[in-house]
């Protein structure tokens, strides 16, 4: 298994490209079930969430091929061949769940393991379900699988009201909608850009959708989408986690395609820290030179809050902070596990149950640590940039999850940072 070797010490200075937004193509790609036609995205990350997604289609009988070493990902599902999602590979990633609405939206069934709990929390897929439900699917759970069935062939417009925000749930209910007969609202739905940015490939497909980006989305089911391109929008938590690296080390980094709306809470919180973030024409330059950082609290919220998705990397930079700072997780409940392995680095962090106290120290030194998560991995990495000495990070399967060229991108500007096979 591979790890991470880190010698911290120095500022950072350069510019690094930020990448197609995971979980946004990953949440495009299975759009490609609702029409026979091609569907083609562009600027696609190159991780192995997508190798995966991309396995799942193709166990559906689709075509996927990465063209461009990978950046456009061409896919077509002329017909789904076969309609269930397996175990062995639903449970190795659970935006798995995401071909069931398109599935049925199309041919009127599918099977699709449950993805059972991860490491952040339980995640239950209950919300998912119940948008279906009020869709009219006959939803049969056994053996591990949600067997589902659209009475009829086809699903129906329904008026779906979260109890409380949903990324996926939203994802899966307005996928399925754009097929279903007649007009669906989704009420509390979720408003992050990967939401925009699936409505607005559906649109081109031919979709008729509004109110994206707000708690109402409004979709008119059609009886046919086509084919379409769409460029993957970019990845905000790769954009906040680069922005972070010379927060942390001092210097000055633009990260080139950054925009402010995509990561407005958390530029404020690197605001009142003391980190200057300015919005140029090719991205986001942040800077930090003078001193340390103030101690901010923060809390994780839906978007436009402060992402979850950037909580560890946030804790990071805290650990070094002049002052104390308070870190609430509202969204998952076991999201601190990277707590413990920056304690190995020198941090000072005190976890009571959603909250995280951190009381900033001068300097972390190096350790070898372990990375139990994809943001948790990164932010350990940041951590060993701001270090003294050397940081091993082990497990880094996970940091490949979701990052591409991690070494690259950081050793361009100036870190010490190289990828120990193993
Ligand atoms: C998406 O997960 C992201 N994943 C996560 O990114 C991200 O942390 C999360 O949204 C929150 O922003 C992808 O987009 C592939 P949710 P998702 O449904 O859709 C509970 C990363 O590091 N819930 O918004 O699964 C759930 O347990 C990852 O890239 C239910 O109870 O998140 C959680 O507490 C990790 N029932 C909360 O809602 C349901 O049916 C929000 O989850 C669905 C969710």
């Amino acid at each position: 298994m591979d790890s991470i070797l880190v010698k911290g010490g120095g500022a950072l200075n350069g510019e690094i490209p930020i990448a197609g937004a995971k979980n946004a193509c990953l949440t495009l790609m299975p759009a490609t079930l609702l029409t026979e036609e091609p569907l083609t995205l562009t600027n696609a990350p190159r991780l192995s969430d997508i190798a995966t997604m991309t396995q799942l289609l193709q166990s559906l009988g689709s075509e996927v091929a990465g063209l461009q070493g990978g950046k456009v990902l061409a896919m077509s599902s002329y017909r789904i061949g076969n309609h269930t999602a397996d175990y062995d590979i639903v449970r190795k990633m659970r935006a798995s769940i995401l071909v069931l609405g398109p599935m049925l939206a199309r041919d009127g069934h599918a099977v699709v393991s449950l993805p059972g709990g991860c490491a952040i929390g339980a995640r239950p897929v209950d919300l998912h379900l119940k948008a279906l439900e009020a869709m009219g699917a006959d939803l049969d759970l056994r053996d591990g699988y949600v067997h589902a069935k659209a009475p009829g062939g086809r699903l129906k417009g329904a008026v779906v009201e979260f109890p409380f925000v949903s990324v996926g749930a939203t994802e899966n209910a307005l996928l399925a909608a754009t097929l279903a007969k007649g007009t669906t609202v989704l009420k509390n739905a979720a408003r992050e850009p990967e939401i925009v940015d699936l409505a607005q490939c559906l649109r081109r497909m031919g979709a008729q959708i509004e109110g994206e980006g707000t708690a109402t989305i409004t979709i008119q089911g059609v009886d046919r989408l086509g084919g379409a391109t769409h460029p993957v929008v970019t990845d905000r938590i790769e954009l906040g986690t680069y922005m972070l690296a010379p927060a942390i080390c001092g210097g000055e980094v633009e990260c080139l395609g950054g925009r402010m709306s995509l990561v407005a809470s958390f530029a404020e919180k690197l605001d009142a820290a003391g980190v200057s973030v300015t919005e140029t024409e090719r991205g986001l330059k942040v800077a930090r030179k003078n001193g340390r950082v103030k101690a901010v609290d923060v809390t994780t919220e839906p978007f436009p809050g402060f992402p979850t998705d950037l909580q560890a990397q946030m804790m990071a930079l805290l650990c070094t902070a002049d002052g104390v700072s308070v870190l609430e997780e509202k969204i998952f409940e076991n999201r601190f596990m990277h707590a413990p392995e920056l304690i190995r680095m020198g941090a000072k962090i005190d976890v009571h149950g959603g909250h995280a106290t951190v009381t900033g120290v001068e300097k972390l030194r190096g350790a070898p640590v372990m990375a139990t998560d994809l943001r948790a991995s990164v932010s350990l990495i940041l951590a060993g940039l701001a270090a003294e000495g050397e940081t091993v990070v082990s497990r880094v399967y996970h940091l490949d999850r979701g990052y591409e060229h991690v070494e690259e991108k950081l050793g361009a500007c100036g870190a010490k940072i190289e990828r120990i096979k193993g």
